[in-house]
C-alpha cells in the first residue's frame, strides 16, 4: 500500500492505477471511498473481496459531473432537479441503469438500477476528471464496520488490501451521502439512507420522500440492521454511565463519569457531531471498556442520519460472529 499526495503527480498516479485495475482509496467530503474502475469486472471484484462485502450489496458509481452520469443512468425530472441542486455534493441517486453500458454487472448485480454520486471534494473531483470513466467506490472499511473519515482509518481497516491511498486529510462531513431512490418514476422518492444532506432539504424540492418501514422489502443492503458498528457494544440514548463503560457525550452537560469520555459537540451542534462521530467511535472502541454509552442526539437535520448510524451500530452481533 502506498500513500499519494492529492497534488498533480499523486492524482495522475492514482488515475493510472485505477485504469490498470488497482484499488485506490480516496477522500470525499463524506467518508473515504475504496475506488475501482467501474467498467472492470476484475477491479470491481477485488473491492468486494477487500471489504469482505456480500456480492449482493451494490456499489455507488462516482463520476465528475451529471453529463458523465447520464452516459449510464436515466434522469427523470425529479432526478434532474436534485442533481442540479446538490451536485457536486453528498447526494446519491438510485436511477434506472441504461441498457448496454460499459459498467460492470458486478457494480449493481441484476438490479436494473444504479446508484450515482458526484462528490465535491477537490481530490475526488480531480481524480474522476483524470480517469474519465465511472469509479465504483464503497466506503473504505471492512463490510459492517465503521466508515473511514481519514487515511489512517483506511490503513487500519483495510491495510494491504488497498494498493494506493490518496491522502486528503480528515473528511469535512464525516457521514455518508444521503441515498434517494428515484428508479421508478411512478413512485414517490424513497429514502434508502439518511445522510449528509438533511432529508428536509430534499423534500423541499421533490415533495415528501417515503421512508422505508418494516414492510418494505430490503432494497438496499445498507439498510440491514447491524452496520457501522464498533467491536465494543454500543448503548444508545444513555441517561447514565455504568461501571466499565466509556461515554460518547453530546452537548454542554455531559453525564458524570470517571471513565473515558469524548464529546461529539460541546456546543450541541449536530453538524460538528456528524463530523466527529466515526473518529470518536473508533477512539472509544480502542479503550478497554465493556460498552460505549451514547447520550441522546436530537433528530433534527443531520441528527436523523446520526441516530440512524447509532441505532445500527448498537444492534448486537449475531451469536455466531460474537467471538
Ligand atoms: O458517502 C458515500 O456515499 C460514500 C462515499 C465513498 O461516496 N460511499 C458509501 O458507499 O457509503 P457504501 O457502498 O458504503 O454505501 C452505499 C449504499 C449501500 O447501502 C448500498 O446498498 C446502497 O448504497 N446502494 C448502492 N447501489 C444501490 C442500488 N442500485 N440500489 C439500492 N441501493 C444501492
Ligand atoms: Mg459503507
Amino acid at each position: 500500500m502506498q500513500l499519494l499526495a492529492p497534488d498533480l503527480v499523486g492524482i495522475k498516479m492514482a488515475a493510472n492505477a485505477l485504469l490498470e485495475g488497482d484499488l485506490v482509496a480516496f477522500p470525499t467530503e463524506t467518508v473515504y471511498g475504496l475506488g475501482a474502475l467501474a467498467t472492470s469486472d476484475r477491479a470491481v471484484g477485488r473491492v468486494f473481496a477487500a471489504k469482505q462485502r456480500p456480492a449482493s450489496n451494490p456499489l455507488i458509481a462516482h463520476v465528475a459531473d451529471r453529463n458523465a452520469a447520464a452516459v449510464f443512468a436515466q434522469f427523470d425530472p425529479r432526478a434532474a432537479k436534485l442533481a442540479e441542486a446538490f451536485w457536486p455534493g453528498p447526494l446519491t441517486l438510485v436511477l434506472p441503469l441504461k441498457l448496454h453500458t460499459a459498467v460492470s454487472r458486478l457494480v449493481t448485480p441484476g438490479l436494473g438500477t444504479i446508484a450515482v454520486r458526484v462528490p465535491s471534494h477537490p481530490a475526488a473531483q480531480a481524480l474522476l476528471r483524470a480517469v474519465e470513466l465511472p469509479v465504483a467506490a464503497p466506503s473504505a472499511n471492512r463490510s459492517g464496520s465503521i466508515s473511514a473519515t481519514c487515511a489512517d482509518h483506511v490503513v487500519s481497516s483495510l491495510g494491504e488490501n488497498v494498493d494506493y491511498i490518496v491522502e486528503g486529510g480528515p473528511c469535512a462531513m464525516g457521514l455518508e451521502s444521503t441515498v434517494v431512490d428515484l428508479s421508478d418514476d411512478a413512485q414517490p422518492a424513497m429514502l434508502l439512507r439518511p445522510g449528509s444532506i438533511p432529508t428536509d432539504d430534499i423534500e423541499r424540492l421533490v415533495g415528501v420522500v417515503a421512508r422505508p418501514d418494516d414492510r418494505t422489502p430490503i432494497r438496499s443492503p445498507g439498510m440491514l440492521a447491524r452496520h457501522y458498528a464498533p467491536a465494543t457494544p454500543l448503548r444508545i440514548d444513555a441517561s447514565d454511565v455504568r461501571p466499565q463503560e466509556a461515554l460518547l457525550a453530546f452537548g454542554r452537560a455531559p453525564l458524570e463519569t470517571g471513565g473515558p469520555m469524548l464529546n461529539l459537540s460541546e456546543r450541541g451542534d449536530v453538524g460538528e457531531a456528524a463530523a466527529n462521530l466515526y473518529g470518536m467511535m473508533r477512539a472509544l472502541d480502542a479503550e478497554n471498556v465493556s460498552a460505549i454509552a451514547v447520550m441522546p442526539i436530537p433528530v433534527e437535520g443531520l441528527g436523523e442520519a446520526i441516530n440512524d448510524r447509532l441505532r445500527r451500530a448498537s444492534v448486537p452481533m449475531p451469536e455466531a460472529d460474537a467471538a
